[in-house]
């Protein structure tokens, strides 16, 4: 006797309602949220009603009387007064002192971020908080400020989204006390409140779970900040995709139930800003894998599966930095591309052997539905390039070999113009978001990605995967100056390192910031 599937019970039903209404009331950015409510201030003195005070110490000459402690005890307690190290002096009275290393006294902007952000988590407990550390900054008054709010705010990020109880306290009040020049460090805190909560929705997204941030969230989420952020929006799913021929997007999209969104945002600066000479036109292309199971190459194990609802980081980082361009009042043109969709396996879902057309008419086989990044970058970046901006720029969580090349604390820098790529290098050192150069060799490596029945295949051999990835990329780029971005290293760290968080990272999102509002024509 044939079986009828059952029918599926009103019980089942409504509990799908449920989970679905819970989803829907999800905010996917909170950071967004508590942006205005925290006050970060310049004063000549702490305030009186601040809970918890940092006191710079150096490793040399005289321990401040704030501390109430000699060097020979700080010393004996492990506090020597290196960058990154503190010690909590807790007062019957008033409030509690951290002594903050401040090193030697030649302190980087780098160094002055890391004690910030040690300061902020020595001091976990309070949510007014004050620190000096701008006066012991060795470079200007302004980018010292803005490390001081960058590793303060960043360190004291936390996914709080989904959870019942609260554990660490947010940040609701921040001193910066010193004698540095007040104009300097007002305009250094404005950016650094900008660039911390800009990471901190890229934190956010890419810390949100896989069913509940789908593709058309993101898009949704996208056209309310484009509304606050004074951005341009174009949102594209499945039917205009179509239209556009972008069959790659589409091929790693079949076999999801979730539809596809190409999400589509520009700044243009403001005519005061722009005038005088023409802007710079940056493009930025973001992969934005909401859930990369590897679809019919199925990941094999649960600890690939769980990194991967951060496979969207690329995309994060887009529009959390195109967020911040216009507080910033950058003076360049940036439109930006974030491709997304997820990467599952079904009855649907492309198979290895197809052969999918990318915008522009390219064709790739697949070999392998695990690479599937690439396939959605080359329809954003065959996309950028018929604009021909100056620029363009992608990030991507790419591939797993480039984490074994470089390890977690570098992404991997490729690109088709050496002026552009130092301009990277050079914003990546200030944003202490570590890039890594290597080689685009498309003459010896091309080759190996040749298929038998299509223009090219997506996967190469078993060695050199981050580099193949990127010559692939290149096919879709034309004449316009493009590098790459392989940051699948450091998109998440898995425990708390000075201004990153335990979890997503939002590594981009600052350095694309710095690149788009400094950015000049390659020549
Ligand atoms: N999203 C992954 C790459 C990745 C791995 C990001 C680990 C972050 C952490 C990407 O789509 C992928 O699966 N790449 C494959 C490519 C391979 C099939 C050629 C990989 O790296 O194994
Ligand atoms: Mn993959
Ligand atoms: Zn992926």
């Amino acid at each position: 006797m044939p079986t009828t599937p059952a029918p599926t019970s009103d019980n089942a039903v409504t509990r799908l309602d449920a989970v679905a209404r819970d989803r829907a009331s999800f905010d996917p950015a909170p950071s967004r949220r508590r942006t205005a409510d925290v006050t970060v201030q310049h004063a000549r003195s702490a305030p009186a009603d601040v809970s918890g005070i940092g006191v710079n110490v150096g490793t040399k000459g005289a321990v401040p009387r704030s501390i109430g402690l000699d060097r020979a005890t700080l010393v004996a307690a492990g506090f020597e007064g290196k960058v990154g190290q503190t010690l909590l002096v807790p007062r019957r009275e008033g409030a509690d002192v951290v002594a903050v290393g401040t090193g030697d006294g030649a302190m980087s902007t780098m160094d002055v971020r890391n004690a910030a952000a040690a300061f902020a988590r020595s001091a976990a407990k309070y949510s007014t908080l004050a620190t000096n550390l701008v006066d012991a900054a060795s470079g200007d008054a302004a980018a010292a400020a803005q490390a001081v709010v960058e590793g303060v705010l960043l360190a004291r990020y936390r996914f709080g989204a989904l959870k019942s109880t609260n554990g660490t306290p947010s940040v609701d009040a921040l001193w910066l006390v010193g004698s540095a020049n007040a104009t300097a460090t007002r305009r250094g805190i404005d950016r650094g409140r900008a660039t911390a909560w800009a990471t901190s929705l890229a934190r956010d997204l890419a810390n949100s779970p896989p069913s509940h941030l789908t593709a058309t969230r993101f898009a949704r989420l996208a056209e309310d900040i484009a509304a606050e952020a004074g951005l341009e929006i174009d949102v594209f799913g499945p039917d205009e995709l179509r239209r556009l021929g972008c069959g790659g997007l589409l091929g790693v999209n079949s076999g999801s139930t979730e539809e596809p969104r190409l999400v589509k945002l520009t700044y243009r600066p403001s005519p005061r800003r722009a005038k005088g000479s023409s802007p710079a036109r940056l493009a930025l292309v973001g992969k934005g894998i909401m859930y990369d199971s590897g679809g019919i190459s199925l990941k094999p194990t649960d600890a690939m599966h769980t990194a991967m609802k951060m496979d969207m980081s690329g995309a994060a980082a887009v529009l959390s930095s195109m967020s911040a361009l216009a507080a910033l009042d950058c003076p360049n043109e940036v439109v930006g591309f974030m491709m997304c969709t997820d990467n599952m396996p079904s009855g649907s879902a492309m198979k290895l052997g197809d052969v999918l057309h990318i915008h522009g008419g390219t064709t790739v086989e697949v070999h392998n539905t695990d690479a599937e990044g690439r396939l959605v970058l080359a329809d954003g970046l065959a996309l950028a390039a018929e604009g021909t901006p100056d620029a363009i720029v992608d990030i991507a969580t790419l591939t797993g070999a480039c984490v074994v090349a470089l390890g977690l604390g570098y992404a991997g820098v490729f690109g088709t113009d050496q002026a552009l790529v130092d301009q990277i290098d050079a914003v990546a050192e200030r944003t202490d978001e570590r890039t890594w150069q290597m080689p685009l060799d498309r003459q010896n490596y091309r080759k190996l990605l040749d298929s038998d029945v299509a223009d090219i295949k997506n996967v190469a051999g078993p060695y050199g995967g981050a580099i193949t990835a990127a010559v692939f990329l290149s096919e879709f780029t034309g004449d316009v100056p493009w590098a790459h971005l392989d940051m699948a290293g450091p998109m998440k760290v898995d425990a708390d390192d000075a201004w990153r968080t335990k979890g997503a990272t939002g590594f981009g999102t600052r350095l694309l910031i710095e690149l788009a509002t400094t950015f000049t024509k390659p020549a």
